[in-house]
């Protein structure tokens, strides 16, 4: 087949062409502007003690949030809970590949830490998040091993939030990982007191000096 394009054709084509891709480059900002607004209104400082606040963004890698992204938007996590539904409510009307666009977005924020356990060596609780936790979100290798996500830069009322959510079975997951299931058996497995022990824990080894509940 021979398509021959005059002169002033081409020039025509070339400019659609030219406005497409400035077009795609424009709809690019426009996207990471919206998920801004979207995303980060809620998402808003170092603190998540409500049921509309969510955690800070930034600090965890793309996977994990694109899963978290799809457990919200099919009920997985958190079906029943208020936090959780303002986030499915969220998320609902985004199709996943637009998901995967947002997760690496959200990946890329710029976050700081809010939780140390290191901070409250010595105190009742450091020996059990040893035990119990440290080898699976405390290292490269703990994290790269069981696909962990790197808690330190959540913040404690969160962090602690999630542990009653897996807890009292508010999250689960779809064709889970046996690190997945270990993340729920562990967190059921403390008796009261160990969680409670574990809660106080956390909550005294915040970056955010604001937070801490003793001395
Ligand atoms: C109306 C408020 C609201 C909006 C808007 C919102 N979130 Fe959330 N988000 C929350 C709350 C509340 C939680 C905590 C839910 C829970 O505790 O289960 C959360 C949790 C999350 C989590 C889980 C974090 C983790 O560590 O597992 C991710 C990821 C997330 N949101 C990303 C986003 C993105 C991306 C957007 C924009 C598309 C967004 N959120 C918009 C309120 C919101
Ligand atoms: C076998 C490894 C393993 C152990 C042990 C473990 N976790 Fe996890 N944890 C995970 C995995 C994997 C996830 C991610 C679950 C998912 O995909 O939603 C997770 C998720 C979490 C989350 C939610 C993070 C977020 O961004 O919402 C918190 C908080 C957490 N773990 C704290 C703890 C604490 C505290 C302990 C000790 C009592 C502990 N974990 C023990 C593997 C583990």
């Amino acid at each position: 087949m021979n398509i021959v394009l005059s002169g002033s054709m081409t020039a025509k084509y070339l400019a659609a062409v030219i406005l497409a891709f400035s077009a795609l480059n424009v709809v690019a900002d426009d996207e990471s502007i919206v998920y801004q607004k979207e995303c980060l209104g809620c998402h808003v400082g170092s603190t998540s003690n409500s049921d509309v606040t969510g955690p800070p963004l930034g600090g965890l890698a793309d996977k994990y949030i694109l899963r978290q992204l799809k457990a919200f938007k099919h009920g997985w996590r958190g079906a029943g809970h208020p936090a959780a539904r303002t986030m499915s409510d969220a998320v609902a009307s985004y199709s996943d590949e637009e998901l995967k666009d947002i997760s690496h977005w959200a990946s890329s924020i710029k976050s700081d830490k809010h939780f140390d356990y290191l901070l409250g060596k010595g105190r009742d609780g450091y020996q059990l998040y040893g035990d119990k936790c440290k080898g699976c979100h405390d290292s490269v290798i703990g994290r790269y091993m069981t696909g962990s996500p790197k808690i330190s830069y959540l913040d404690t009322d969160y962090i602690i939030r999630q542990l009653h959510f897996f807890d009292e079975g508010f999250r689960n997951f779809d064709q889970p990982t046996k690190h997945q299931l270990k993340m729920q058996t562990v967190v059921k497995s403390l008796t009261d007191d160990e969680l409670e022990v574990l809660t106080r824990f956390i909550a005294n080894a915040s970056l955010d000096k604001y937070e801490n509940l003793d001395d």
